[in-house]
């Protein structure tokens, strides 16, 4: 059986590694890692393939940015011509991201046979591109691999069949077991003894209107008056800080405003935070495997299992309430996950099973 693995962005090559090493036990198959060049920056891309021990992509197809229908038509034209050259039996897609369903897109269209990584999750906020790239790829899926049972339930209730969803474990959570161990404080905090907070903002939603952002970024001022605050930035943000707000890091002292980090240096910083602020959906998983607390700076979640069973909560843009969970953390208040099935390493190793016997 010959597989293409379709990856683009800096999540899913987190997801890629326990399922492509897992794989590799099996001799029967051959295996091929196909990078969009969605996220192209060193920085964002090969320093998660170094640290993760992920091959070298055997294609890139070099895409880069673009506006999401320029961006997925180019990854659509280009699979078009890779899947005739290839062949292959199976096309794995991981998580929501735009190379993601226009790797499901390219592939249902040519009747090649689909596994998403990471199905069912749903957040029901269809403004968010990536629930709109979440359902389509779950609904063109042969089979739908997922973390956690309330994505079976969703898929369930949008009429996907039975025989196509299997309960595999989350997949990030065997990179962050695995390479736990090895998470390095960042060389630039050296000399870091005090409690941090750490924060990370890309979602379009909080960071694209001056106005809402300008607030937010006001609001993490006052914020590093109480305590310091470690912001790695993902280049969007960056580009609007620049523009809107360049005398940010001047102003506020006590915010290390960094390039994107490694995994294992962002690693360190999660497992040594005193809490966490976040609009991602992975480090929402992350926190709650750490048990550090998570507070998301969003309306809604499509990982509801880390708020019932884990450290997450979800603020929006309820700054009072932030506050008084924040005071909480800051005189002791502790937070527990409980185990959540399935996460628990193996899941790569699952995953692996299922696709061997196909
Ligand atoms: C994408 C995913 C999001 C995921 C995030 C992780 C979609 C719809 N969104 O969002 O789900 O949480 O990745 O980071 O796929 N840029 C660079 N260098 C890069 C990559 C991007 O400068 O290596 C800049 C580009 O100017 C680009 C902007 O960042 O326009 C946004 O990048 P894009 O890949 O479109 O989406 P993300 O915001 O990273």
């Amino acid at each position: 059986m010959k597989i293409i693995h379709i990856v683009g962005a800096r999540p899913n090559f987190i997801k890629l590694e326990p399922v492509y090493s897992s794989l590799s036990e099996n001799s029967h198959l051959s295996q091929k890692i196909v990078h969009t060049g969605q996220h192209y920056d060193p920085k964002m891309s090969s320093v998660f393939f170094e640290e993760l021990s992920i091959p070298k992509p055997d294609i890139n197809l070099e895409i880069g940015s673009g506006s999401h229908a320029i961006q997925t038509a180019a990854m659509m034209e280009k699979m078009d011509t890779l899947f005739d050259k290839e062949n292959p039996n199976l096309i794995v897609v991981y998580g929501d991201v735009n190379s993601t369903v226009a790797a499901a897109l390219t592939a249902s269209k040519k009747g090649l046979k689909i596994c998403h990584v990471e199905s069912g999750l749903r957040s029901r906020d269809r403004s968010m591109p990536e629930e709109i790239n979440r359902i389509i790829t779950d609904h063109l899926s042969d089979y739908c691999l997922t973390p956690s049972s309330d994505a079976d339930e969703n898929l369930i209730r949008e009429g996907i069949d039975k025989s196509k969803i299997v309960l595999t474990g989350n997949v990030m959570i065997d990179t962050l077991v695995r390479l736990k161990p090895k998470a390095t404080k960042p060389d630039v905090f050296c000399d870091l003894t005090q409690p941090f907070s750490l924060v990370t903002l890309h979602r379009p939603s909080n960071v694209d209107d001056a106005s809402s952002f300008k607030i937010l970024l006001l609001y993490l001022g006052e914020l590093s008056k109480k305590i310091q605050i470690i912001f790695p930035i993902h280049p969007r943000t960056k580009k609007h800080i620049d523009s809107h707000f360049p005398s940010f890091s001047t102003i506020y002292k006590n915010i290390a405003l960094l390039p994107p980090l490694s995994y294992l240096n962002f690693l360190w910083l999660q497992a040594h935070a005193l809490f966490v602020l976040t609009d991602s959906g992975g480090i929402q998983e992350e926190t709650t495997f750490l048990n550090t607390p998570c507070f998301t700076l969003r309306e809604n979640t499509e990982r509801p299992i880390t708020c019932t069973h884990g450290t997450n909560k979800i603020i929006g843009s309820n700054f009072g309430l932030l506050n008084q969970e924040i005071e909480e953390i800051l005189e002791g208040k502790k937070l527990h996950t409980t185990q959540i099935p399935l996460w628990d390493g193996q899941a790569g190793v699952r995953i692996a099973k299922f696709i061997s016997q196909l």
